[in-house]
């Protein structure tokens, strides 16, 4: 039904921007009756299972940890700015994409449980955003009715340096990873983007490299263990889950598996100081030749060194 009814609304909200082409003022009018109709049909729907769906939270949700707080609504306050804080593509912001209906800003993970179940019986789309970093706004945008759940509260970065590896919650920063690493110990690190504000959830299912890449690898190479919740809110980790979604999930681009409330990984070793400088060159400079030498010495340095252009 609710396919029916927003295929329905794509094309006339098309037609409704053609008429005057047509020149036929009748045709115009009974056009936009029928869109006006079908909006308040598509609308109505939407509200009785918008309505469902935030009566079905909290029933999902650990009792200590009221999700009501965590809930936001066009009408809260705050809803505008947490919405655009990480909707990082601005051409996407500010281009008239729609916006969620709600923003679960999940601070425990029955949160996340709660919203994967609700919305799945409610007929709503969970994108789920960390840092907001996605190219093409994937996880605060979409062409059906949809709930963000936005991870950046659940966000504690848990080292223990007997073991060298680190819990970190989806919300947390490379950033705020590579500080807490450093305020432990400086001469552990752990490879990922270069780029301090991506959202450890996105950017560690997808691939992570950064200027540890040659003597590291990627971030995915360093990944041991993972907190997924699945389709049906159900919280595993990677004996639970099993080895080939645990393998699916390093690299495959996790939303299609579930949401991710944490990563844990091994860190690695670094040197406690190191020297970074940048050149730079004009083509009128020679940065073309640059290039060139680049390509044939940069696979034969030392795996210390790390060139970038
Ligand atoms: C300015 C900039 C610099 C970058 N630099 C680097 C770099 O140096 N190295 C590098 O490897 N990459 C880099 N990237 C790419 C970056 O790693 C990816 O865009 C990554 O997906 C961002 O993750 P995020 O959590 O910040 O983004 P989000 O937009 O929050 O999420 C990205 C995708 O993952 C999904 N997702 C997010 N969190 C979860 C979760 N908890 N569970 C399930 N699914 C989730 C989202 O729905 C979306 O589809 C850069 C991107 C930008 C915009
Ligand atoms: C948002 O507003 C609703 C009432 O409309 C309220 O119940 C909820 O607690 C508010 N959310 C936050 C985070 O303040």
């Amino acid at each position: 039904m609710r396919a029916a009814a927003l295929h329905s609304y794509k094309p006339l909200n098309h037609e409704n921007n053609a008429p005057h082409s047509f020149g036929n003022m009748k045709a115009l009018s009974s056009a936009v009756l029928v869109v006006l109709l079908s909006i308040s049909l598509v609308s109505s729907h939407d509200q009785i299972d918008f309505h469902h769906f935030l009566r079905c939270l909290p029933a999902h949700s650990h009792r200590s940890f009221p999700i009501a707080e965590a809930i936001l609504v066009p009408s809260n306050s705050s809803f505008q700015s947490i919405y655009q804080l990480r909707a990082n593509n601005l051409r996407i912001l500010s281009s008239a994409t729609s916006r969620p209906v709600a923003i679960i800003t999940a601070l425990h993970p029955s949160h996340a449980q709660a919203t994967v179940i609700c919305a799945k019986r409610h007929g709503l789309q969970v994108r789920i955003r960390s840092g907001g970093h996605d190219y093409e706004g994937l996880s605060y945008t979409s062409s059906v009715p949809f709930v963000i759940m936005d991870m950046f509260n659940l966000n504690s970065i848990d080292i223990d340096m007997r073991t060298k590896t680190a819990w970190i919650q989806a919300g947390a920063t490379t950033g705020e990873l590579y500080y807490r690493i450093a305020e432990k110990r400086k001469v552990h690190g752990f490879p990922s983007g270069v780029c301090t504000t991506l959202g450890i959830g996105g950017h560690l299912s997808g691939v992570g490299y950064g200027v540890l890449m040659r003597k590291y690898g990627l971030s995915i190479d360093h990944i041991i263990d993972a907190q997924l919740v699945d389709a049906d809110g159900r919280i595993h980790n990677r004996r639970s889950m099993g080895e080939d979604v645990f393998w699916a999930i390093r690299g495959g681009g996790i939303t299609s598996f579930g949401v991710i409330l944490a990563w844990r990984v091994k860190l690695v070793r670094v040197p406690p100081k190191v020297t970074v400088f940048t050149v730079q060159r004009t083509l009128d400079q020679g940065a073309t030749e640059l290039a060139y030498r680049w390509q044939q010495v940069a696979p034969k340095l030392p795996k210390n060194l790390f060139v970038r252009l």
